[in-house]
């Protein structure tokens, strides 16, 4: 595995890469990686020749109050799990190469409406660092394919949404959801989970999953399933953000004749934001 701490570093090589027609695949990270990541990773080598992953904890994303100064940096560990996965090029930028000229004045791509509800009503700005950096990663990298996990839901929507708006051509595709042996799905932040709140936390996906049971079953009161499903949630002792059922798509709110439906939640534990999904596809 090459390890590349320069965007003209990357560049160099990818570009003699591309000239011997090689297909190159790309997994943007944040680090603390856990095999969900290292999932994605999998994914991409089996339909491209050359993986490049990157490691970036994006300021951009984070607001004031966030936990990006804390957010774990584990670079070491997470170098030696990606050269055992066969990662072929590992970018790993500081904050300088990324934003040479500091974040305020830094240019933005903004990706409206889908980005203000959801996960964005509660995290403003978060999905607008989202889409600069992951668009710069694209600029950086050029790959032909980027893998995205369906774990960040809206995150995979948006940056879809923003390569149709933008026409950028990389085929963006997605990996399931990798989840402990009770159903939690891994996220770097369930090291926030405490051990008295770890037996309690699957109510999420279980609420998430028993909406998507009763829509399967023919129910369509959205809200009323929504409302029942956060009650669920706040018994069991945690804080709804929300919980929704959307167009798939668009992230609209589900209307009665939608087809392709994802029910999406987000909860606070003490001291963690856990979010999960679960689509349904009306065969
Ligand atoms: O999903 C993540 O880890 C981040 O949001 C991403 C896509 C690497 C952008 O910083």
């Amino acid at each position: 595995m090459k390890v590349f701490h320069t965007v003209s570093g990357l560049r160099d090589d990818l570009v003699r890469d591309r000239i011997q027609g090689l297909r190159i695949g790309f997994v943007p990270t944040m680090g603390n990686l856990h095999e969900g990541h290292l999932a994605l990773l999998k994914q991409a080598k089996k339909t491209n020749d050359i993986v490049v992953c990157s490691i970036f904890v994006n300021a951009l994303q984070f607001s004031l109050n966030e936990d990006w100064d804390k957010y774990p940096r584990t670079y070491q560990s997470d170098s030696e799990k990606l050269r055992d996965a066969g990662c072929d090029y590992l970018f790993h930028p500081d904050d300088t190469e990324m934003y040479p000229n500091g974040l305020d004045t830094q240019s933005r791509v903004i990706c409206p409406t889908m980005t203000d509800v959801l996960c964005g009503a509660s995290r403003p700005g978060h999905f607008e660092g989202v889409t600069t950096v992951v668009s710069k990663l694209f600029n950086i990298v050029q790959p032909d394919e980027a893998v995205f996990g369906i774990k960040d839901y809206q995150q995979l929507a948006v940056i879809r949404r923003m390569v149709e708006d933008l026409c950028l051509p990389i085929q963006i595709s997605s990996a399931p959801i990798h989840r402990e042996t009770d159903g939690l799905a891994m996220s770097s932040r369930n090291r926030y989970i405490t051990d008295d709140e770890r037996p309690l936390v699957t109510v999420l996906k279980d609420s998430l999953d028993w909406i998507a049971e009763q829509i399967r079953d023919g129910n369509k009161e959205f809200s009323e399933l929504e409302n029942m499903a956060a009650e669920r949630v706040s018994e069991a002792g945690f804080k709804v953000d929300y919980i929704t059922c959307s167009n798939s798509k668009t992230l609209d709110l589900a209307a009665y004749d939608d087809e392709d439906i994802t029910v999406l939640g987000a909860m606070f534990t003490q001291a963690a934001r856990l979010i999960d999904n679960v689509s349904l596809v009306k065969d």
